[in-house]
């Protein structure tokens, strides 16, 4: 294949990328999206093996890279409990950040195969696109693991913070800029592992301050620094799909992190620097008691039955526990029942329920239930005021009010959803222990909340039972 015909099936295969963001942007479109996503990736690998100059030995270890790399890739997908999704997401970042450094250091040691000049001679461009690959590439893979233990719950969700922290960061951005400009001028080899070994100590420093409410806007922002390290590599290595492909994934994961921070009304730049302004938090942890607060109120399936059934309208909030009891298809069930007699049901989506953004609406989907049900925030919460009931189900932060009232809380000034501005409040989750953020609800506590104990799926089942009776 002639250079024109590859460069032409790469620019193909970008549209076929562009497209499929534009496809994953809404659910009725997504599979289409991803579609255009796979074929765009298959055209892409075809003209890289087709490529002028590839030879035997090329086409060899691409094929066995795609062998193995495929092979784990389709065991790890086919067992990853959807749950688990955020935690694999930020793990497979840690991995394109990693391929940067390596292609940055091949390149480095050996710049004659990527036509950049030759030993102790390379162009002054290509160490500045390399320098930044690598930088932007070890930030990536030490914050990206940093994510993964968080979100796996394999160290603490909590904040950590230390007196100077963000003097300690802005110091080492400074000082990784004048080793960058340092390296471009001399293109010395100890000035190329002290940028790596300083955005590693960086990458991690930046990710350890993010408490656990912000985390979902990490690990966009992360997936975003892996799209521009890909496209540093991509210069590097002189792929233009590369770089393309790396853009896209970097801009748009860009303009997602900016729209969670708005969504967690939190700002762009506190978290870029490193979770800048973090207060802490994390007052209760899972199982805290109701100390002096006036006692819990439980009941049961049938009671729940008893006043949906007499109820004119319901919001039904899904959070995490839903994904986990897998309820989506009984809680639709129960919603169509509900229909059936009469009652407006809605469901209420909060941008980041769940443990990854669209996490509700794919599960909803998944099940039927009609998108002009699904409401968002903004849309939803003056609805409450008027809801006989909202039906909270395994959600817990989303709802939680101390992200209004108490400035000392890690999840202070998220939006939330106006749950106990309706008639009753149903909790429906196993026990009394708090959401991701490790935060004590005190709505659990108030007059017009009922708590329904027990598995999301089982509750749901047991309501929908006495639903039919
Ligand atoms: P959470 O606040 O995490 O609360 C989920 C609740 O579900 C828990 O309190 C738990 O209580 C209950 N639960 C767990 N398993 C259950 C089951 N089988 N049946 C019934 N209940 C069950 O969830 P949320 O309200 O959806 O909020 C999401 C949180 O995750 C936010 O803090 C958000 O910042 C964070 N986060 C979100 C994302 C994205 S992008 N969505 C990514 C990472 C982190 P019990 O143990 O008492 O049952």
């Amino acid at each position: 294949m002639g250079a024109t015909v590859s460069t032409l099936a790469y620019l193909v295969s970008s549209v076929l990328f562009i497209l499929a963001l534009r496809g994953l942007s809404h659910p009725e479109t997504s599979r289409q999206g991803n579609l255009f996503g796979m074929v765009g990736m298959g055209i892409a690998i075809l003209a890289t093996l087709l490529r002028p100059g590839m030879g035997g030995g090329g086409i060899a270890i691409v094929l066995a890279g795609l062998a193995i790399g495929g092979t784990i890739g389709t065991v790890v997908a086919g067992r990853i409990q959807m749950t688990a999704l955020p935690q694999l997401v930020a793990a497979f970042h840690s991995l394109v950040g990693m391929a940067a450094v390596f292609v940055a250091a091949a390149a480095f040691y050996a710049p004659a195969s990527f036509g950049i000049g030759t030993p102790g001679h390379i162009h002054a461009g290509s160490l500045v696109e390399m320098s930044l690959g690598l930088a932007i590439g070890a930030v990536t893979f030490s914050g990206s693991v940093i994510a993964f233990a968080k979100l796996d719950g394999r160290m603490s969700g909590a904040p950590i913070l230390f007196p100077n922290q963000h003097k300690l960061n802005l110091a080492l951005g400074i000082l990784m800029l004048v080793l960058i400009i340092a390296f471009v001028a001399t293109g010395n080899s100890l000035l190329f592992w002290l940028i790596a070994l300083l955005a590693f100590v960086l990458g991690f420093l930046l990710i350890i301050p993010i408490g656990g409410a912000d985390m979902p806007v990490v690990v966009s922002m992360l997936n975003s620094y892996s799209g521009w390290a890909a496209a540093g590599i991509g210069f590097t290595v002189g792929n233009i799909l590369l770089v393309v492909t790396g853009a896209l994934v970097g801009a748009s994961g860009a303009i997602l992190s900016y729209i969670m921070c708005k969504g967690m009304n939190r700002s762009i730049i506190n978290v870029l620097l490193g979770g800048f302004g973090t207060t802490g938090g994390g007052e209760a942890g899972p199982g805290a008691g109701n100390g002096d607060r006036a006692p819990v109120k439980a009941g049961s399936p049938e009671d729940a039955a008893y006043i949906m059934k007499n109820s004119q309208k319901i919001i039904i909030v899904p959070g995490y526990g839903m994904a986990v009891a897998q309820a989506q298809q009984v809680l639709r069930e129960m919603g169509d029942l509900l229909k059936k007699e009469g009652v407006e049901v809605s469901y209420a989506i909060h941008p980041v329920a769940g443990r990854m953004p669209g996490h509700m609406n794919v599960l909803l989907a998944e099940a039927n239930v009609p998108y002009d049900e699904v409401k968002e925030l903004e849309e939803i919460n003056p609805e409450f005021a008027e809801a006989d009931v909202a039906f909270v189900i395994g959600a817990n932060d989303v709802t939680n009010p101390a992200a209004k009232t108490d400035k000392s809380s890690a999840i202070y000034g998220m939006p939330i959803l106006d749950v106990e501005r309706a008639k009753t409040v149903f909790f429906i989750k196993r026990g009394m222990a708090s959401g991701y953020a490790g935060v004590d609800n005190e709505l659990f506590f108030r007059p017009n909340t009922m708590m329904l104990f027990g598995d999301a799926k089982k509750v749901t089942q047991e309501i929908v039972q006495a639903l039919q009776r």
